[in-house]
């Protein structure tokens, strides 16, 4: 099996581009944020305080999370009920980032992760794919951009659904969950040693995914 591990920050345009890169070239597209937001929105909907170590992690055993693939489209199926559009809130994204630091949720997924990769060819996306979960991976790419532009795009998708924003609330929780991400403890988000890095600010979306095709092309001959 072949494996693209591609890693960056919060709001790089990891998922889009992914997403697009997977179709290009027949692979599955695994976007594992959609796994530690599963585990956040499953402690938030209990009242578990998020950050809290100590009382999550006993309750992980009940966590039934799973991956769907139908028509190359992921879906978030938790304890039986498909949560993927549930897991996008804003709350849900803070959540995510905050039980991502505990060591027993990461071991967790971790697993779950490896399988979905020994058995199929995948474009996989995280923070931690190139450096934890697939150190073999053929390809392994570092997605960033600016800041600022990441936070724009983040507002301009949210105001382009209809959905209630502001650019500095944007800005402040993606800096909070960079922190977060780059600093914990455990699987940092830092590039791969081998890791080629690609700074999409200024490019346009289409750019972005012809960069990242014509690099996965390349690595994969
Ligand atoms: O990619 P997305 O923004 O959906 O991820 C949500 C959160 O899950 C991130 O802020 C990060 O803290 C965490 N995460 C992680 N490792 C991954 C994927 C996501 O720690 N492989």
């Amino acid at each position: 099996m072949t494996a693209i591990a591609i890693d960056g920050p919060a709001g790089a345009g990891k998922s889009t581009i992914a997403r697009r890169a997977a179709k290009e070239i027949g692979y599955i597209y695994v976007d594992t944020g959609a796994l530690y937001r599963a585990v956040g929105l499953y402690m938030l909907k209990r009242g578990i305080d998020t950050a809290d170590a100590r009382a999550i992690s006993p309750l992980l055993g009940q966590v039934e999370v799973t991956l769907a693939f139908q028509n190359g489209e992921q879906k978030v199926i938790l304890c039986g009920e498909d949560v993927s559009r549930d897991i996008r809130t804003a709350e849900v994204s803070m959540a995510a980032s905050n039980v991502s630091a505990i060591p027993a949720v990461r071991d967790f997924l971790f697993s779950l992760q490896k399988d979905i990769a020994k058995n199929n060819n995948v474009v996989m996306d995280g923070r931690d794919i190139g450096t934890v979960v697939l150190p073999d991976a053929q390809v392994k790419i570092f997605l960033t951009a600016s800041p600022e532009e990441r936070a724009r795009r983040r507002y301009e998708e949210m105001i382009k659904k209809g959905e209630p924003a502001d650019y500095c609330d944007v800005l402040s929780d993606l800096k909070t969950r960079d922190y977060n991400d780059s600093h914990r403890a455990v699987a940092p988000l830092i590039p791969a040693a081998n890791a080629v890095i690609v700074d999409t600010t200024g490019n346009t979306l289409e750019q972005s995914v012809e960069q990242l095709i014509s690099i996965i092309k390349e690595k994969l001959q």
